[in-house]
């Protein structure tokens, strides 16, 4: 049963796009034209996902709490380039049934970028076909923590007791919430790390990694992905 349920594909794809700043350097660019290919190999990976039906969730790490310490210029650069796919990029989700969510610390980011953010996901919250989950200012350890923060609140507002914490509750207060844990966890570029992406829900994901950077990586190395996904036995902790 388990062996089928692997085998019928993986209902959700979380995404570490890495790589941007290598594809840029192999060509003797400045890494923000990396970031500019990285965002249309976003948009590509979405419109594939979405018309292959390969998946019903995207979660895609655009912008981890650590990158916060990158040069100021690269910071920004990504900020606009955040806020321009949300703009420019809406109609097109629209009509591909994209329903657009974004995990993180949404108050952190820019004005025009949390604006732009929200927009979008009032626009596509009836997209039926899709999940797109964008992880920004996103960190795993974050994440916890801040919903930690919010049932211990209710804890001492006396709305539930310690022994009501358990592990949905807690999922509940995640950025993740509503969203099934990710069956399959890809990253580029070679490295074989999480990086702070997904700490709680990748428990029992699928990893996959990549040597192809990520403005590179298209439908054939999803589909690799998801050959080697097919064939993974997911035992769950069982015999
Ligand atoms: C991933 O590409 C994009 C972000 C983290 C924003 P990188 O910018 O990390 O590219 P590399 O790893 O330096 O090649
Ligand atoms: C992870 O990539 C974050 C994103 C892809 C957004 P990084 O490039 O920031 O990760 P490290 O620093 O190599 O671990
Ligand atoms: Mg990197």
């Amino acid at each position: 049963m388990l062996d089928d349920l692997a085998k019928s594909g993986p209902r959700h794809i979380a995404v570490i796009m890495d790589g941007n700043g290598r594809w840029a350097r192999g060509r003797g660019l400045p890494r923000i034209a990396g970031h500019r290919a990285g965002a249309r190999a976003a948009e590509r990976l979405i419109r594939y996902v979405g018309e292959h039906q390969s998946a019903s969730y995207v979660t895609l790490f655009a912008f981890s709490t650590e990158n916060w310490r990158r040069p100021p210029e690269e910071i920004a650069f990504l900020m606009d380039l955040f806020a321009e796919y949300f703009r420019d990029k809406c109609d097109e989700m629209v009509e591909q049934g994209v329903c657009l969510r974004v995990a993180g610390q949404l108050d952190r980011l820019p004005r025009s970028v949390q604006d732009a953010a929200r927009h979008a996901m009032e626009q596509t919250q009836a997209g039926q076909r899709i999940v797109v989950n964008i992880a920004l200012s996103y960190g795993g350890r974050e994440e916890i923590l801040h919903a930690v923060k919010r049932l211990s609140r209710r804890v001492e507002r006396g709305e539930m007791s310690a022994e009501q914490l358990t592990e949905e509750a807690l999922a509940g207060e995640l950025y993740t919430a509503g969203i099934p844990d990710p069956d399959l966890i890809i990253r580029t570029s070679g490295e074989m790390r999480l990086s702070n992406f997904l700490l709680w829900q990748a428990a029992y994901a699928e990893l996959y990694f990549s040597e192809t950077l990520w403005p590179d990586f298209g439908p054939d190395d999803l589909e690799q992905a998801l050959d080697a996904f097919r064939r993974r036995d997911r035992r769950f902790g069982r015999q």
